[in-house]
C-alpha cells in the first residue's frame, strides 16, 4: 500500500463463547481512504470494528491503528478515533444540539471552544436547522447524520461508521453520501460498513469483502472493477463480424474468450496481459472497421457475488 498505513487487521479472528468463529479477516486502511467493509449481515464486520476500536480482544491474528495495538491502548488509539454504532441509541427527548454538547463535554470541550464545535458539526452534518429539535422525531437519516456527527467531537483523524446507511431512504443516503465527501476531502479516513455493495462502490477508495466470516478479497475499487475476470472488452464495428475474426482474435495472448452481439464483439481479457491495444489494432487491420471501443465494468456486485461462488466451490 502506497499510502500510510492507519489500520491494519492481518488474519484476525475471534471465536465467541458460543463457538461461533470469525476470521481470519485482514484489511489495510491507507491514510485519507475511505474503505468500505461489505458483506451480508453476520458476515463479522461489526465484530471485525469492534476490534479496531479496542473493545473486543482478538483471539488470534494482529490488529493495529496507527502503530499501536488497540486492545492494549484504548486511550491513545480511541482519542483518534470518531465511532458509530450500528444502532445508534439516544434519548429521544435531547435535542441535537443538547446531545453534541454532552458528547463535547465528555471529550472536555468546554465554554466557547464547545459552542464552535457543535456549530461546526451541525453545519458539516446538515443539522443547523434541527438543532433544537428532539431526536425522538428525527428520522432515521437524520440520527445517522447526527451520530456521524457525533462521531467528529474533537475532530478526530479516523472514523469508524458501522451501517451509517442502514435503514434510511434514497434521499436520506443522498445526505450521508454527502457528509462522507465532506469528511474525505478533509483528508479523513474513513472505515465504513454496509451490506449494499452499491453504496460501498460509489464512495469506497479500497474495500474489503467479507463472506462467512472470512476476508473473500480486498483491493482498490478500480482495480478491482477494472481487472477482474467480469471486465470486458466491447468492440462495435463497422462490417458484422464472423467466424474468421473470431479465430484472428483469439489468437492474441491475453484473449480469453470472444462472443459476438449483432455488430459487437465481447471480449473477455487477461488484464494483466492487457491486449486492448492489439485486439484494436487486429480488427482494423482484418478491414472491419472499429466504430466504438470501451471497456465494460462489472459491477462491485457482480463480482463479490462470481468470488463467493468460486470461495464456496474452490
Ligand atoms: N457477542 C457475541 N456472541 C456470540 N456471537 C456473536 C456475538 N456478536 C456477534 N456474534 C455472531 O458473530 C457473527 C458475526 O456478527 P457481526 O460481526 O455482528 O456481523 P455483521 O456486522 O457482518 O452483521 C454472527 O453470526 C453473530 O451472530
Ligand atoms: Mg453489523
Amino acid at each position: 500500500m502506497s499510502k500510510n498505513p492507519v489500520v491494519v487487521v492481518d488474519s484476525f479472528t475471534k471465536v465467541y463463547g458460543d463457538g461461533t468463529r470469525i476470521g481470519p479477516i485482514t484489511l489495510h486502511v491507507g491514510e485519507g481512504e475511505v474503505y468500505g467493509l461489505v458483506g451480508p449481515n453476520g458476515s463479522g464486520k461489526t465484530t471485525t470494528l469492534r476490534a479496531i476500536l479496542g473493545l473486543l480482544k482478538p483471539s488470534g491474528g494482529k490488529v493495529s491503528v496507527y502503530g499501536l495495538n488497540p486492545y492494549s491502548h484504548p486511550e491513545k488509539v480511541n482519542q483518534k478515533i470518531g465511532y458509530s454504532p450500528e444502532i445508534p441509541n439516544y434519548p429521544p427527548f435531547f435535542t441535537a444540539e443538547k446531545l453534541l454538547r454532552v458528547t463535547c463535554n465528555m471529550k472536555k470541550i468546554i465554554g466557547k471552544d464547545a459552542d464552535n464545535e457543535v456549530r461546526r458539526i451541525l453545519d458539516l452534518t446538515g443539522l443547523v436547522n434541527h438543532a433544537d429539535r428532539k431526536i425522538g422525531n428525527f428520522s432515521k437519516g437524520m440520527v445517522q447524520r447526527l451520530s456521524i456527527g457525533q462521531a467528529l467531537v474533537g475532530d478526530p483523524p479516523l472514523l469508524i461508521l458501522d451501517e451509517p446507511m442502514l435503514g434510511v431512504d434514497p434521499v436520506g443516503r443522498a445526505h450521508i453520501r454527502d457528509v462522507l465527501l465532506q469528511l474525505r476531502k478533509q483528508g479523513k479516513t474513513i472505515i465504513f460498513s454496509s451490506h449494499e455493495l452499491y453504496e460501498v462502490q460509489r464512495l469506497s477508495d479500497r474495500v474489503a469483502m467479507v463472506y462467512m466470516g472470512k476476508t473473500v478479497f480486498e483491493d482498490m475499487v478500480m482495480n478491482i472493477l477494472n481487472n477482474s475476470p467480469e471486465t470486458k472488452v466491447v468492440a462495435e464495428l463497422v462490417s458484422e463480424p464472423d467466424g474468421k475474426l473470431a479465430k484472428a482474435l483469439e489468437e492474441i495472448s491475453g484473449v480469453l474468450e470472444v462472443a459476438f452481439e449483432a455488430n459487437k464483439v465481447v471480449i473477455s481479457v487477461d488484464s494483466s496481459l492487457d491486449p486492448r491495444e492489439k485486439i484494436a489494432e487486429k480488427i482494423v487491420n482484418l478491414g472491419y472497421g472499429l466504430r466504438e471501443f470501451r471497456i465494460s465494468q462489472p459491477s462491485l456486485e457482480e463480482v463479490f457475488i462470481n468470488r463467493v461462488k468460486e470461495s464456496v466451490s474452490g
